[in-house]
C-alpha cells in the first residue's frame, strides 16, 4: 500500500492507495470515535461490489445509504432528502459520513457532510479513475442548481481518502478515458514523470494493476501538492483548470450530451495548447506532442459539431473570468503552466473555428 499526505492549512490527511486498500486498512479504528457512521454509496457500485462494500460497512459499523449517482442527481433537492434522512437516523455532529462512488457521489456526499449540522467529517472512497486522481482530493464539494453546475458548495477536506484500485476492474473504458484526460492534464501542467507512463502504454495496457497504481500515485500526489499550496483556489490551484475553460464551455454548449467530460477536456487542452502557441508561449514540438498524446488515448480525433461563437458565449460565464476579459491557463512549455492570462476573444474564436475545420 502507498500513502500520499495532503497538507493543508485546514489540516492534513492521507490518501491510502492499493489494490486491496479497503481490506488492508484498519478501518474499524477510523470509525470508532464516531457515534454513527453512514456510507452514501453509488447504487451501481453497490450492485457491482456488494460483497466488498457490505463487509467494509460491517467493519465500519456503518449503515449503507444507496444513492442514484447520475449527474442529474447531484442536486440540492436530493441533498435535502439526505439531510432529512440523516436527522431521522439520529446523525449528530459526532457522526461520520463515507462517500463511496465516482466524483458525483464524492461531491454530493462531501456537500452533505459540509452542510449537515454546520459540518461533519467525511471519508472518501473513490471508485472511478477520475475520482481517485482528481475529485476526491482537495476538499471541493458541491451540488448543481438549475442555473449551473457546482454552484452551491464548500471547501470541506476529508478525514481520509481510500483509493482501492480493485473498483477500477469494473469501470467501463469510457470512464477510464475520462480519468486519463485528467492525468494527461497533470502531466502537461507539471508532473512530467507521467509522460513516459502515458506514452509507453495505451488505453488497454494502462489498466494493468501495477501500471495503474503508478499512474494514480503520481497523478494524485501532484494534485495533492498543488491543492496543499492553495486550499481555496486563490492562486496556483488555478493551473488545475488547464483545458477546462474551453472544455466546460464546450460541454455546457452541448448540454452535456454526446460528449464525455474527458473528451471535452481533451478538446479544451488541444484548444488551449493552440492558444498558447498563438500567444508565442508554446513551441510547435510541444504542441504536436500534446496532440499526439491526446490522439493516443482516443481523444480529439473526430471534431465535435459545435458553434464556435456559441461556445465562446458559454466561456464568458466562466467563474475564472474577471469582469469582461477571458482568462486562461496556458502552457509556456510542457510542464510549465501560466495562469490568469488574458486572451483576446478574436484569437479564441479563431482557434475554435480551426478545430471544426
Ligand atoms: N470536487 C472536485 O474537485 C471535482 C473535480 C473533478 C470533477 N468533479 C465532479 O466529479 C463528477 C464526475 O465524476 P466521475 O467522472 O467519477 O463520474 P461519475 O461519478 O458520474 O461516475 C461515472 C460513472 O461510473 C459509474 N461508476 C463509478 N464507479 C464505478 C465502478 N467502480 N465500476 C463501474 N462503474 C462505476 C457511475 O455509476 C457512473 O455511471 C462531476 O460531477 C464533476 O463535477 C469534482
Amino acid at each position: 500500500m502507498k500513502y500520499i499526505t495532503v497538507r493543508t492549512k485546514d489540516g492534513d490527511y492521507d490518501i491510502a492507495l492499493g489494490r486491496r486498500a479497503l481490506d488492508e486498512l484498519d478501518i474499524e479504528q477510523l470509525a470508532e470515535r464516531f457515534d454513527r457512521v453512514g456510507c452514501i454509496v453509488s447504487e451501481r457500485v453497490l450492485a457491482l461490489h456488494e460483497e466488498t462494500l457490505t463487509r467494509a460497512a460491517g467493519r465500519l459499523g456503518a449503515k449503507i445509504y444507496p444513492m442514484m449517482d447520475g449527474e442529474e442527481n447531484k442536486n440540492y433537492r436530493y441533498a435535502e432528502n439526505f439531510f432529512n434522512l440523516l436527522l431521522k437516523e439520529c446523525f449528530t455532529r459526532r457522526s461520520l459520513l463515507v462517500g463511496i462512488g465516482g466524483g458525483v457521489v464524492g461531491d454530493f456526499s462531501g456537500f452533505c457532510a459540509a452542510a449537515y449540522m454546520r459540518g461533519i467529517p467525511i471519508i472518501h472512497i473513490p471508485t472511478t479513475l477520475l475520482a481517485m486522481v482528481d475529485s476526491s482530493i482537495g476538499g471541493k464539494v458541491a451540488v448543481n442548481i438549475q442555473a449551473g453546475k457546482n454552484i452551491v458548495g464548500a471547501f470541506h477536506q476529508p478525514q481520509r481518502v481510500i483509493a482501492d484500485t480493485r473498483f477500477l476492474h469494473s469501470l467501463p473504458e469510457r470512464e477510464i478515458q475520462n480519468g486519463i484526460a485528467e492525468t494527461i492534464k497533470h502531466a502537461l501542467i507539471g508532473e512530467l514523470r507521467l509522460i513516459p507512463i502515458l506514452t509507453q502504454n495505451n488505453l488497454q495496457t494502462i489498466c494493468d494493476d501495477d501500471v495503474m497504481e503508478d499512474l494514480i500515485f503520481l497523478s494524485a500526489s501532484f494534485k495533492a501538492a498543488v491543492v496543499g499550496q492553495d486550499v481555496r483556489e486563490a492562486e496556483i490551484r488555478a493551473i488545475l483548470n488547464y483545458g477546462h475553460t474551453v472544455g466546460h464551455a464546450l460541454e455546457s454548449w452541448m448540454r452535456y450530451k454526446d460528449i464525455s467530460h474527458g473528451e471535452a477536456v481533451a478538446w479544451g487542452m488541444k484548444a488551449e495548447a493552440a492558444i498558447s502557441r498563438r500567444m508565442g508561449f508554446l513551441n510547435d514540438g510541444d504542441a504536436n506532442l500534446i496532440n499526439d498524446l491526446l490522439k493516443h488515448y482516443g481523444f480529439a480525433a473526430k471534431p465535435p459539431i459545435f458553434d464556435p461563437a456559441g461556445v465562446l458565449e458559454h466561456m464568458r460565464f466562466d467563474k475564472k473570468n474577471i469582469k469582461d476579459s477571458l482568462r486562461f491557463v496556458l502552457l509556456k512549455k510542457i510542464g510549465e503552466p501560466v495562469y490568469n492570462i488574458e486572451v483576446e476573444e478574436g484569437l479564441v474564436l479563431d482557434v475554435l473555428k480551426s478545430m471544426i475545420e
